[in-house]
């Protein structure tokens, strides 16, 4: 469904991405893993068109995204939950995730029903100001008002992030939901030993290049892996 060949990136003059390739399957959940600074978000920004590859394709549904500008890139079918969420603040629970449906006016009701099977919390708190809910929550939100666009492919960038572990506990379980829904998934996660039972195949990212890649059971298991990222 989603494949990088050979990519690079850089800021001005600081390259953070060195020649990275990555597929994803149609129904498949994919994580991303690495440190801070591995180039994790640039990957992400990269396919959802928000910088451009100094070198390298990106093709999605065997169609290049090189000429696609960024506002066409949900229409295609690629959600993106950024880093730090974006919710609109002052809207409510419901106006954010209609937010999200811009793109599906008639299939609205159908995909706000299935979210808020999904999330029963976000039905309890619709008539709420995003700004007011728990951090947990608004994840939750985010990931609702990307599922809202009926994508084909979801991008998550540290759900986890700034999250108290008992609330970790429960976006993992959330995301776990997702991929077993059947979306195509992929996700950026320092979370290491989380994500890496919820998905099904991993990517490790270290200082811009991809260091190992497998299903997620290798990774669980590599000595490697378990020393430099798991601390046992
Ligand atoms: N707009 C920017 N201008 C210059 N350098 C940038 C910019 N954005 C990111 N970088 C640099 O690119 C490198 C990769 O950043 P990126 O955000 O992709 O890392 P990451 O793996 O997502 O890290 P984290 O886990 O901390 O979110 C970092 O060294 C970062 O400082
Ligand atoms: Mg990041």
């Amino acid at each position: 469904m989603l494949s990088l060949s050979d990519i690079s990136a850089a800021y001005g003059g600081f390259q953070a991405l060195f020649g990275v390739s990555l597929e994803v399957r149609a129904g498949e959940s994919v994580a991303v893993i690495g440190p801070n600074g591995a180039g994790k978000t640039t990957l992400l920004r990269l396919i959802s068109k928000l910088i451009e590859p100094t070198q390298g394709t990106i093709s999605f549904q065997d169609n290049s995204l090189v000429h696609v500008p960024p506002h066409q890139v949900v229409g295609r079918g690629i959600a993106h939950v950024p880093e730090n969420r974006r919710l609109f603040p002052r809207l409510t629970v419901e106006e954010n995730l209609r937010m999200g449906a811009f793109t599906a006016r008639e299939k609205y009701q159908e995909r706000l029903s299935l979210v808020y099977e999904l999330f029963p919390r976000m039905k309890e708190r619709r008539a709420q100001p995003a700004g007011t809910l728990s951090g947990g929550e608004q994840q939750m939100c985010a990931i609702g008002r990307a599922l809202m666009s009926g994508p084909k492919l979801l991008l998550l960038d540290e759900p986890s992030a700034g999250l108290a572990p008992v609330v970790v506990q429960s976006i993992f379980e959330l995301v776990r939901k997702i991929c077993r829904e059947g979306y195509t998934v992929l996700i950026v996660e320092q979370n290491i030993r989380q994500v890496l039972k919820v998905v099904e195949r991993a990517y490790l990212l270290e200082a811009g290049k991809i260091k190992m890649q497998g299903p997620s059971q290798d990774f669980l298991r590599s000595e490697e892996i378990r020393k430099a990222y798991l601390g046992l």
